[in-house]
């Protein structure tokens, strides 16, 4: 059954606009949790723009499904992460300016630092995946330097204009797949998906997690977190059923 992790950095996002102490994501985790989420997922960015190194210390003591967290391979966040040994990290690239993680890491460039931060992780039990676009490539080298998993960005497919650019990057997706469990990988996938464009990406065989925020933050706020999630869970499994 593919597992949902819900990311929750979006709750915080709106605490932080004002600067005050709600809504708080510890809260919404746990009815997440509730909801039927199979874990939650927090980006603890260098600039702290969302989720604070507070939220991720409480959450390591409160979440009882697993804690996935997304972090650039900076030492600042390395050795947050080696601290609080979350049960899973996603390393993931980062830009000051962006809104949101906007492409694959650049996994040949960071390969060294990548690797000795993944032996460092595992040490500690820590499971290890790598954000990256789906390109045989990034996969590999994935692999190569020690990572357990692979997340497959889905952004490009999500942003498609036309239905024969969706139709091409699907594929893309589709192969990565492929490739990463051949490679006995972990295959995740995530980035941009919503309750409209999951459902090819949740039928594709092999796919072990979809790791989900913006789009189930939205939903909540006219019909609830417990009903945001379960609608999203719902579409899931009868995506992977059909
Ligand atoms: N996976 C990764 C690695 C991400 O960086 C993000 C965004 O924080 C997501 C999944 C979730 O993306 P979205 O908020 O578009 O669902």
């Amino acid at each position: 059954m593919i597992r949902l992790g819900v990311n929750i950095d979006h709750v915080a996002t709106v605490r932080q606009a004002r600067g005050v102490d709600y809504p708080d994501p510890v809260a919404a985790a746990a009815m997440v949790e509730m909801a039927g989420a199979d874990g939650i997922v927090m980006h603890l960015r260098e600039d702290r723009r969302h989720m604070q190194d507070h939220d991720l210390a409480i959450l390591r003591k409160t979440v009882k499904s697993r804690l996935n967290l997304e972090m650039a391979a900076n030492d600042e966040i390395i050795a947050i992460a080696l601290d609080a040994c979350p049960d899973m990290v996603t390393l993931v690239p980062e830009r000051r300016q962006e809104l949101t993680t906007e492409g694959g890491l650049d996994v040949k460039a960071g390969f060294q630092k990548l690797a000795s931060m993944t032996k460092k992780m595992h040490a500690k039990g820590i499971f290890v995946s790598m954000f990256i676009d789906p390109d045989e490539k990034a996969i590999t080298l994935s692999k190569d330097l020690g990572s357990d998993a692979v997340e497959l960005h889905t952004g490009r497919y999500c942003d498609a204009k036309t239905a024969e650019e969706r139709k091409r990057e699907f594929k893309r997706i589709q192969k990565g797949v492929e490739i990463g469990l051949k490679l006995g990988l972990g295959v995740n996938a995530g980035h941009g998906l919503n309750y409209f464009n999951v459902r090819p990406i949740a039928a594709i065989p092999g796919i072990e997690e979809l790791n989900i925020g913006h789009s189930i933050i939205a939903r909540a706020i006219f019909v609830g977190l417990d009903r945001a999630v379960c609608d999203m869970k719902d579409l899931i499994l009868e995506a992977e059923a059909s």
